[in-house]
């Protein structure tokens, strides 16, 4: 009577940025968002799931501790069960045994609740033998963190925020395939000594009870942006990509200050990078590049940036990284194989970098999968 399967789902970094619900319980957006799915071989969540008539209670493991089942939790699970197969009506009754392990420092801030929840909602429709092609995952996904329901799909994924008070249509939905546009790199610029963030929960309901700025943007730029941005990737244009990405990162960061009392997420590290990133551009342009743009920063609820770049750039935007920040060594540049050499462009301004733990690279990837099943 047991049934057991092993899930892997990807982390999503968004170019236009979900900050703020019109409903707290359902996780109903006050804006459409728009992400990149990472690829799973570099940054996943990993969850197994087993059924049995044996197990006495419902148990959950992450990164090899035990840990109580939270609301959010539970609402996905119970909703799962809600669309269970009538083949498999009998697992219902049995208990679970979850066990979710992160290949990446969840405390590093780097979308682990919406790689963590996709994985959750992919591997219980697995088990309960839901239909994808009549249960929306991304709608049960979304239950668990708004994010996540953006990692239920690989490639190039739009957050339709939706109208309805029940959230039947505040759902995920691809805009394009990682297939679209293959040259598209991600780096992962993991900063150090970070102090404890304000989480996105609580922060963005104090954005919503305290920010006009938020209320403005969600109710007059986005949607234009998102728009912008689709036509962006569909065109493979890296300028337009770039520029939308950078100016939405900067957005979201006005309106956490706009908060009453604020939300400093980003640090002096990150606004290093910032000022990096555009000298870089820069320099691209002096170097007679025929894009205005080469790299693109954006940056979520925490110091770590995330940098979108294209393959032909990302060897010598890592090797100024490395040559940048004295406390990293090419030792700590992870995932996608890419040779940093130590580069004598020396286009960052004559002050302290900080620090910087490691680097991730990575590309655009696909949706969750399934890794092992009985
Ligand atoms: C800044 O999805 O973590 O990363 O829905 O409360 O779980 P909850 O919030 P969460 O918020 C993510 C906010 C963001 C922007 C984004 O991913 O779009």
């Amino acid at each position: 009577g047991l049934v057991m399967k092993t899930c892997e789902g990807p982390v999503n970094i968004a170019v236009i940025k979900y900050w703020g619900k019109r409903n707290d319980e359902l996780i109903l957006p006050m804006n459409d968002s728009l992400s990149v799915t990472l690829h799973v071989d570099h940054l996943r969540s990993r969850t197994t799931i087993a059924c049995s008539p044996v197990f006495k209670e419902d148990e959950f493991w992450l990164n090899g501790k035990p840990f109580p089942i939270n609301e959010r939790m539970r609402t996905c699970i119970e909703e799962a069960k809600k669309h269970i197969s009538e083949e498999k009506k009998e697992l219902s009754k049995y208990k679970l045994r979850i066990c979710s392990e992160n290949n990446f420092a969840t405390a590093a801030g780097l979308a682990s609740s919406a790689a963590g929840f996709a994985c959750l909602v992919y591997c219980l429709a697995q088990v309960y033998g839901i239909d994808e092609k009549v249960v929306d995952l991304t709608i049960l996904a979304r239950r668990g963190s708004g994010s996540a329901c953006r990692s239920i799909y690989g490639g190039f994924v739009w957050w339709q925020k939706g109208t309805s008070d029940d959230g039947h249509d505040s759902k995920a939905v691809q805009v394009a395939s990682e297939a679209r546009w293959p040259e598209l790199r991600a780096v992962i610029l993991v900063v150090s000594h970070k102090q404890k963030d304000v989480s996105s929960k609580d922060g963005m309901k104090r954005s919503r009870e305290t920010s006009q700025l938020l209320h403005f943007r969600s109710k007059q730029i986005v949607q234009q942006r998102i728009e912008s941005m689709i036509k962006a990737i569909n065109a493979k244009d890296f300028d337009a990509f770039a520029e939308i990405t950078m100016k939405e990162s900067n957005q979201f960061h006005a309106v956490a200050l706009d908060t009453f009392p604020p939300c400093f997420y980003m640090n002096d590290v990150s606004r290093n990078v910032i000022d990096l990133v555009n000298k870089y551009n820069a320099y691209k342009v002096d170097m007679g590049s025929s894009t205005r743009y080469s790299a693109a920063y954006t940056f979520d609820a925490g110091p770590n940036a995330c940098i979108y770049l294209q393959d032909k750039d990302l060897s010598e935007f890592l090797s100024i990284i490395v040559s940048s920040f004295p406390s990293i060594e090419k030792e700590y540049v992870r995932g996608l194989p890419v040779e940093v050499v130590s580069s004598s462009v020396d286009i960052f301004p004559k002050h302290a970098p900080g620090a910087l733990d490691y680097i991730i690279c990575t590309k655009v990837g696909p949706g969750p999968r399934v890794i092992e099943s009985d």
